[in-house]
């Protein structure tokens, strides 16, 4: 390990790195501006989407899109307007760093701090499971960033499924989720957290009919009406109405509550702290062009996929990273953008996931594939998990700089991938080292730890995982 550090607000004239650094860093708004939508896959996913994105920009330039979305927010309509909303919701205190842009909130569903808060109760509330086994905490845990660290977790057990069946991906974390512009790993149609929190309560969703909490009638509503705490919650939150509808937009509120920008390269950027000389080597590699991460992985929430209060329009990309070959996918359980769009040039795209709090979400890829050899059961032992991190993470770049695993496997390279960005490269091993002590860099461990995000009735044995 190197000792000495790299540091925006403390110049060391002897560092050589120091120089030239303050030109090379894009403040968060320019990054957030700064990915290539020439490299998004947007033309490919339906024909009309450029068109679509076209009118977007129109309308909002025109001011004409319709100011409020529908009880059913899961639409392009809703996204809409919820882009346009701009005014209409009192200031909400996001507590952000300068520069970086807040998330966009539907109109019909401003940030208030009591939604935030009901949020947070039903979040951890096992009532929201038909047999009062599992919150949307079971597979969403704080301490990994709300991923659960297992290859793909399992829902409610049920007649024919007796340990739950198995989800087809891996559980996503929720870091920042109130900025993706398209929800989950590879469905175009889930646009806001008010729509896509159906997938998991009632198996509602286009390609994933999988039972994960399983409701199936009102009786979870029932038992929440019976709770004093839930009364007055409701009360604060949306004038005491108990409904189907609002539990879906409270746990939106709370989960656009999980803003996390307190890594070490956010503190960097802020030139509150510093980063080691090896993580600041890395963030030149994977911002370079020989690597090309941040074409994908770009912008202030390393997804090329991301909107907020600044964006100009809405932009969201799916790509095939090389991981199989185009015949491997015949015996996996998703075909990424495939299972939706039934394009077989859709084969293998996924969403670039946002690579902020890498250390704490493995195992990594939709298919959860690539763990280290013997990960800790202890998230919160950050020696240990850097250390697991590490070893899959250099797996990964290693597989980057083959062109993607198929090629690294000697298997053909789907037909999807975007050749002139997934193809081997070349660094060297001690810049495959920076790149991953750069990946490393982007973790928040505060916001794994962060209060307000926690259990809130620890005590109550309905409430946790
Ligand atoms: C059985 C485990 C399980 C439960 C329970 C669960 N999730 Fe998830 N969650 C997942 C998986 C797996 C994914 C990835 C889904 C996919 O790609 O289809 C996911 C994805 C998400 C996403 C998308 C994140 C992103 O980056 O796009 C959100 C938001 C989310 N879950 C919220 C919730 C909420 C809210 C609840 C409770 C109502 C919940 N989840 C319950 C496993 C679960
Ligand atoms: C063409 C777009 C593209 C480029 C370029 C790209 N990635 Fe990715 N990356 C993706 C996609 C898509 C996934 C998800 C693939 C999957 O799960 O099948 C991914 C997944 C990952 C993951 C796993 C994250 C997780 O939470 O599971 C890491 C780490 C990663 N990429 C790092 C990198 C690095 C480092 C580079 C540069 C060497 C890079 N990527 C270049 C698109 C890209």
């Amino acid at each position: 390990m190197e000792s000495s550090t790299v540091s925006l607000s403390q110049p060391s004239a002897s560092h050589p790195l120091q120089i030239e650094r303050r030109a090379l860093l894009p403040s968060f708004a320019s990054m957030a501006r700064s990915h290539s939508p020439d490299h998004n896959g947007v033309g490919e996913i339906r024909p009309l989407a450029a068109i679509r994105r076209a009118l977007y920009i129109f309308l909002i330039v025109a001011g004409l899109a319709p100011g409020g979305c529908k009880e059913d927010s899961g639409n392009d309509v809703a996204l809409l307007a919820a882009l346009a909303a701009g005014g209409g919701c009192p200031s909400y205190d996001w507590n952000l760093p300068p520069g970086v842009p807040a998330p966009v909130v539907p109109s019909d569903n401003c940030m208030t701090p009591a939604r935030v808060e009901l949020g947070r109760h039903l979040f951890y509330d096992k009532a929201l499971s038909r047999d009062e086994s599992m919150s949307c905490a079971s597979c969403h845990f704080q301490e990994r960033a709300f991923a659960d660290g297992k290859t793909r977790p399992r829902g409610i057990a049920h007649a024919g499924f007796p340990t739950g069946e198995l989800h087809p991906r891996n559980a996503q974390h929720l870091s920042n989720a109130g900025y993706h512009t398209k929800l989950t790993w590879n469905n175009p149609l889930l646009d806001t957290l008010e729509g896509q929190s159906r997938v998991p309560l009632f198996s509602e969703s286009g390609d994933n009919s999988i039972v994960e909490l399983g409701l199936q009638d009102q009786q979870y509503l029932n038992k929440l009406a019976s709770d004093d705490t839930y009364r007055q919650l409701f009360q604060q939150a949306y004038d005491g109405d108990i409904s189907e509808q609002s539990v879906r937009f409270a746990l939106a509120s709370f989960q656009r509550s999980m803003t996390s920008f307190d890594s070490d390269y956010d503190r960097f950027i802020k030139g509150q702290g510093s980063l080691s000389p090896a993580a600041y080597r890395g963030f030149e590699v994977f911002n370079g062009e020989v690597a090309e991460c941040f074409h994908c992985h770009g912008g202030f929430n390393f997804t090329d996929t991301s909107l907020h209060t600044n964006s100009g329009a809405v932009e969201f990309a799916f790509h095939n990273n090389g991981l199989y070959s185009d015949a491997e996918y015949n015996s996996k359980p998703t075909k990424g953008l495939q299972d939706i769009s039934n394009q077989a040039l859709d084969r293998g795209k996924f969403r670039a996931p946002s690579l902020r709090n890498i250390v704490l979400t493995m195992p990594y890829f939709h298919d959860g594939s690539v763990n280290c050899s013997s990960p800790p059961a202890d998230a919160t032992n950050r020696t240990a998990m850097e250390a697991c991190a590490r070893e899959a993470l250099t797996v990964i770049v290693d597989m980057y700089r083959a062109g993607g695993d198929a090629a690294k496997r000697g298997q053909p390279t789907g037909a999807a991938v975007d050749a002139s960005l997934i193809r081997p490269f070349s660094i060297t091993d001690s810049q495959r080292d920076d790149l991953v002590e750069f990946l490393i860099s982007l973790t928040d461990w505060s916001f794994a730890s962060r209060s307000d995000l926690a259990n809130p009735r620890p005590s109550h044995s309905r409430f946790g995982r």
